[in-house]
């Protein structure tokens, strides 16, 4: 078994969850974990919003035992804030901070955080040293590779956050012009890792377990995160898993799909501080994800889309098995 010790944290070299708002909440790390994600992340948590007591906030910041080794992610950009927030977490005692210099969301660029940081190198590190000298854990940054493709700048940036004290980098190979779009610069990242010390993590496109051990030969990163290829596939970290470790690994049944889908609901109505009957609204898109690849799948999407009760998800998997359960071998 290879491993890796990002700022301190010693792990499988496989694949870390990657962080994402709105998706990889508390029920999706925690399977994603159970399924082999080496590492966690939270959802990204405004810095100023914990300072106003903004309880969505505060929610944010929840760590459950399963979910570690993991790190709160904070976004921001004035320095005092940026201190003020990582002195408040420890509270939950995080195995990381790491703070958001890559989201490209228009709200949060606007005031000058996320990944317009990265037009601000020395905002940037003031932000980071604020938080080492608050912070108990290592500090570790997550970038893009630059704003826009006429101010790229992802290794001079890089040198200033390892500078500032980052302990680690997650580099997403894209700028933020580019948003989603585009394929992820591999190569940038290639860039980033060669130039500095600490340990890079790299981000983008990691589909499988062959673009997962690609990322590894073309970056030499010292870890890979995912995202979007575990929308509905916690799977993929045991994918990743096995073949780098040379082991056998097979694709789950459709009744494994399922199982999952219907646990994943629960997880979500039981975590959730709502009622159930709006809770399960923020199982839908789960739910449709659960449903990629397999027969029918618009059909059944479609019909997450209207999710209004768990007994209603047992009988969409029961629909859903009717016609892609595969048959009994005799
Ligand atoms: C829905 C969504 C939400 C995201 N939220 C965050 C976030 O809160 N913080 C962050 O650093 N990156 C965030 N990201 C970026 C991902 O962590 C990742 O870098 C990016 O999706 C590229 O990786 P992928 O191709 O594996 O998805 C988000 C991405 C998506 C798709």
């Amino acid at each position: 078994m290879q491993t890796v010790t990002i700022a301190g944290i010693t792990v499988e070299r496989t694949a870390a969850l990657a962080p994402m708002a709105g998706v990889a909440d508390t029920p999706y790390r925690t399977l994603c974990k159970r399924m082999g994600a080496v590492m966690t992340t939270s959802e990204m948590i405004s810095a100023k919003g914990l300072c106003y007591d903004s309880r969505g906030s505060a929610a944010l910041c929840r760590i459950t035992p399963e979910e570690r080794p993991m790190a709160l992610q904070l976004f921001g950009n004035e320095p005092d804030f940026i201190a003020r927030a990582a002195r408040m977490v420890q509270e939950y005692k995080p195995d990381l901070i790491d703070l958001n210099m890559g989201c490209p969301v228009q709200k949060v660029t606007a005031q000058g955080a996320g990944s317009a940081l990265m037009k601000t190198p020395d905002l940037a590190a003031a932000c980071v040293r604020a938080a080492v000298a608050a912070s108990d854990v290592p500090v570790t940054v997550k970038m893009r590779i630059g704003w826009d493709e006429q101010s790229r700048n992802a290794v001079p940036f890089a040198l200033a956050m390892e500078e500032a004290g980052a302990a680690a980098l997650t580099v997403h190979g894209r700028t933020r012009s580019q948003l989603y779009s585009g394929k992820a610069d591999w190569e940038a990242i290639a860039a980033v890792k060669a130039a500095v010390r600490i340990p890079v993590i790299g981000s983008g496109d990691v589909t499988d377990a062959a673009s997962c051990e690609a990322m590894y030969r073309e970056t030499g990163a010292d870890l890979v995160c995912i995202g979007r290829a575990s929308y509905g596939n916690p799977w993929i970290f045991s994918e990743i898993g096995a073949h780098l470790r040379g082991e056998d690994w097979r694709a789950p049944t459709p009744d494994e799909r399922m199982e999952m889908m219907l646990l994943h609901i629960r997880m979500i109505l039981q975590h959730s501080d709502k009622p159930p009957a709006l809770a399960i609204r923020e199982a839908r898109k789960h739910a449709s994800w659960y449903m990629t690849g397999g027969r029918g799948a618009a059909a059944f999407r479609a019909r997450c889309y209207t999710l209004s009760s768990y007994e209603e998800a047992e009988r969409l998997a029961e629909d859903f098995l009717l016609v892609n359960r595969e048959p009994q071998q005799n």
